[in-house]
């Protein structure tokens, strides 16, 4: 079980000024899925709609975004009414069964309470053959986040405690009845040229540590910055199922 702290209502606006959408992780679930553009598409914890606002502009599918924050769901709505933006959680979803084609969350599983229900759910609701995607990080890449890690080391604990294994995920996905269980890696270097989306704790994980560890890290990472841009490196797990 995990429970998490973050109040998303709260932190909406920063979210969607400041996180992007991961370039890898899209092609990724895009060139795995092969979307058609007649195919429905679900992100389960959709935020403020990243990732299936990108799906729309794409491929032009059915799209639905579902997530449990009105504050992320409104800041969704704000940007495009072309996508079912609803409120609901991963572990009841409210559709019919045989419904997507696609069922995919990104950053999101180690908000779920229930891994076993959300899987059951997510495979209920696919059509047969249908793929199922849960995009999160694994414990080595909590452990060498960067700059996230080198600058707020407290994360990396905090952070281990609330994400679930992958190989635990796996076997409740096993358990849940998909099939053809596998999972791809994916990263995106970039040169982090402006700290405000730190400054903002638009990274979740920043509010998990004390005032102390936060400023500590943001001092040092403005020192630094003042000599050039800071390497930065984005990592996440994809990991498949088919119904
Ligand atoms: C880190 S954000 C990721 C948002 C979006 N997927 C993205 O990558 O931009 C995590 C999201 O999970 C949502 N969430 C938390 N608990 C959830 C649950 N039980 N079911 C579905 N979504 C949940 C939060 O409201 C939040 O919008």
């Amino acid at each position: 079980m995990n429970h998490s702290t973050i109040d998303y209502n709260t932190i909406a606006l920063e979210y969607a000024q400041n996180r992007r959408l991961h370039p890898n992780v899209f092609k990724g679930i895009l060139s795995t899925s092969r979307v058609k553009t007649d195919d429905r598409v679900l992100e389960v914890g959709c935020g403020t709609g990243n990732y299936i606002l990108a799906f729309k502009s794409t491929v032009g599918c059915l799209c639905w975004g579902l997530d449990p924050s009105t504050g992320m769901v409104f800041e969704a709505k704000r940007r495009s009414n072309n996508v079912n933006f609803q409120l609901g959680n991963a572990e009841t979803l409210q559709f019919k069964d045989n419904y997507f084609d696609i069922v995919y969350s990104v950053d999101v599983i180690h908000h779920v309470n229930n891994h076993f229900n959300y899987f059951q759910e997510a495979r209920r609701v696919l059509k047969t053959g249908g793929k199922f995607c849960t995009v999160t990080d694994s414990e080595w890449i909590i452990r060498h986040r960067q700059p996230l890690a080198a600058y707020f080391p407290e994360t990396v604990e905090t952070e281990l405690k609330r994400y679930p294994r992958i190989a635990q995920l796996k076997e409740i996905m096993k358990q849940a009845g998909f099939s053809k269980i596998t999972e791809k890696a994916v990263e995106f270097h970039y040169k982090l040229e402006d700290i405000r989306a730190y400054q903002d704790k638009a990274f979740s994980a920043l509010h998990l540590i004390s005032i102390e560890a936060f400023q500590s890290g943001l001092d040092q990472m403005k020192k630094d910055l003042s000599n050039g841009p800071i390497p930065g490196v984005s990592r996440y797990l994809l990991l498949w199922g088919t119904k």
